[in-house]
């Protein structure tokens, strides 16, 4: 890579960051006030208007839906003011009922790569499975039993079962997975809303986070690879369909194969950008809060080529974006 390519990937990743900021600055408009699609309106507005900035000739391909359903950041839509071919994928506001109930962790994700690097996901359940970096290889699996995974996670993290913490979406689906980790000991958090934020969890040492299992949105799995491929953190992914009609349309998406597992390195190929904004506050972002005229951020950017995970807190002039007030 020549030192231009290399100085611009850099720069890229900051502005990844002010995309994500804006996002939630518009979002935190809502927090509270018992309105998920205004929240999630106000974040994609501000979300789209934001990369039209970036230098880039970008090109959703996990957005807010198809084209014919969503008004801005739908699958193929072009972003940006031209620049390297990049490929998108948004969340611009994960968590829009928590953030509407005023409840914690909600926040505002961005992930690019170069073109044909990120898989294409519908909008249908994924089973997913993530534990941080630095563990072996396949140290754990989705179609292993809960108990030979706590076995083998605690085995590698030279621990006892008993001192694992697994995350995972309350929902009654999951309940086999609770169940199986309370027989063998081990802890389990029970998250509201939220799975990237739950993934994430894993590779943030400070988190008191082992490993994330469950089944979310399919698009939340591709950006939650996203950030942990930028820190060598293990996923794995498979889609979950409910009809003919979902395998039909995966298919008509490019997937060859419908029960293939996917790992991060297969969801998020190429060099990766990841970025994201606490909208409220969570295990790893501070939400938005306002500080007289303005208002402070709290994000996280990382990219696969350097490893570096930063935070970066941003206090913003609300008087020069009232869009955000
Ligand atoms: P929203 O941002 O659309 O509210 O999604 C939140 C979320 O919890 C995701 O993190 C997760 O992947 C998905 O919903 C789970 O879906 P469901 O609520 O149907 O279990």
């Amino acid at each position: 890579m020549s030192n231009s390519a290399y100085q611009s990937d850099r720069n890229l990743a900051l502005d990844l960051v002010r995309v994500a900021e804006a996002a939630a600055l518009a979002a935190y408009h809502w927090m509270g006030r018992g309105d998920k699609n205004a929240a999630d309106g106000a974040a994609t507005e501000a979300m789209r208007r934001a990369f039209d900035t970036m230098a880039i000739d970008g090109r959703v391909v996990i957005g807010e839906g198809e084209m014919d359903e969503a008004p801005m950041l739908y699958i193929g839509e072009k972003l940006g003011a031209g620049g390297p071919a990049m490929d998108i994928a948004v969340d611009p506001l994960e968590g829009t009922t928590l953030t509407s109930k005023g409840g914690p962790n909600a926040m505002t994700v961005v992930a690019m790569a170069e073109r044909g690097n990120f898989l294409h996901a519908p909008d249908i359940y994924m089973e997913k499975i993530a534990v941080g970096p630095g563990l072996p290889r396949d140290v754990v699996h989705l179609d292993a039993p809960m108990s030979e995974n706590l076995k083998n996670l605690a085995q590698a993290k030279k621990c006892d079962v008993s001192d694992l913490v697994v995350i995972t979406l309350d929902r009654d689906r999951h309940d086999h997975i609770v169940k199986a980790c309370r027989d063998a000991k081990a802890r389990i958090v029970l998250l509201p809303d939220g799975d990237v934020a739950a993934a994430i969890a894993t590779m943030l040492p400070e988190s008191g986070i082992d490993m994330f299992a469950g089944t979310g949105g399919a698009p939340e799995g591709v950006l939650a690879a996203a950030a942990l491929r930028c820190t060598g953190g293990q996923m794995l992914g498979r889609l979950k369909f409910e009809d003919d009609a979902q395998i039909a349309r995966a298919k008509s998406m490019g997937i060859a194969d419908p029960h293939r597992i996917y790992r991060v390195e297969e969801m998020a190929a190429g060099n990766v950008m990841f970025a994201a904004t606490g909208v409220t506050t969570g295990a790893m972002l501070r939400g938005v809060h306002r500080d007289g005229m303005g208002a402070v951020t709290h994000s996280v950017v990382t990219r696969s080529k350097s490893g570096t995970l930063r935070y970066i807190e941003a206090h913003h002039d609300l008087k020069m974006k009232p869009w955000a007030a």
